[in-house]
């Protein structure tokens, strides 16, 4: 165990409506409430029509609210994008960028997804940059390469471990079932960290919080978060209900 603070953060992607999405921000904020000492930081991730209305709900209570995706420029004819600003306003910490879903549907490019997490830092949000590579480029060999690239190409510049996160979602793990086993979450982790360290320099590093995302459940999550270099979760499908959610925090205890 390191004496990095995890990160339990959910990303509830193009999910929920009003009165269910309020409902399970209220049972999060609730949660944490209750157990104020559990040894974690919460984020919760809604879509954007959520933002605020979460940000009120969960006031106080201790949780962090982000959004999933914003643009790298401050403002202007960008028609249907919000600014990292304008999730500032809304009551945003965080933000993800370069989640694999918007690298696939949206053609994000490390260098665009560098951009916009250089668009969060500057507008003072911390930035949670997604990095992961494909089951063909496991399957090829290729997944320290690919990792690493990523990370050197979306690292945004001005990062350090607390304006920024880096989550490690293999693709194939992702809404699948199939979660990476400890020892390939490890390995991939601990090249992530090494990169970061020869980026960053090996203190800096040290302290960098590195998630894993990728099917991560209630019965997997201990023995994830137990690793070395795993510090938190970026979690989907198991963020959608209050009980999933809050079972993988309690996993930090
Ligand atoms: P999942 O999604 O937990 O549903 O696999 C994780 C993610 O894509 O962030």
């Amino acid at each position: 165990m390191s004496n990095r603070r995890p990160l339990i953060a959910g990303n509830w992607k193009m999910n929920k409506l009003s009165a269910d999405g309020l409902a399970l921000a209220a049972g999060v904020a609730g949660r944490r409430r209750a157990q104020p000492d559990l040894p974690c930081d919460v984020l919760v991730c809604p879509p954007f029509t959520l933002l605020s209305e979460v940000a009120k709900a969960v006031a106080g209570s201790g949780v962090m609210v982000g959004a999933q995706d914003c643009h790298a420029k401050v403002s202007g004819a960008h028609t249907g994008d919000i600014a990292a600003a304008m999730l500032k306003d809304a009551g945003c910490g965080a933000v993800i960028v370069g989640h694999s879903e918007r690298r696939t549907d949206h053609g994000e490019t490390d260098a665009m997804v560098k951009a916009k997490a250089e668009a969060a830092l500057a507008a003072g949000l911390m930035a949670v940059v997604c990095v992961g590579e494909t089951l063909a480029e496991r399957d090829a060999g290729r997944t320290f390469e690919v990792n690493r690239s990523q990370v050197q190409g979306s690292l945004p510049d001005g990062a350090n471990a607390a304006n920024t996160v880096i989550a490690y979602e293999p693709v194939w793990a992702i809404g699948t079932g199939r979660v990476a086993t400890p020892e390939q979450a490890q390995d991939v982790h601990a090249l992530i960290r090494a990169e970061l360290a020869a980026r960053l320099g090996a203190a800096e590093a040290a302290k960098m919080r590195i998630l894993y995302g990728g099917s991560m459940k209630p019965d997997n999550a201990k023995a994830l978060l137990a690793l070395p270099d795993v510090d938190g979760g970026l979690i989907g499908g198991a963020a959608l209900k209050v009980e999933d959610f809050w079972a993988i925090a309690e996993a930090c205890a």
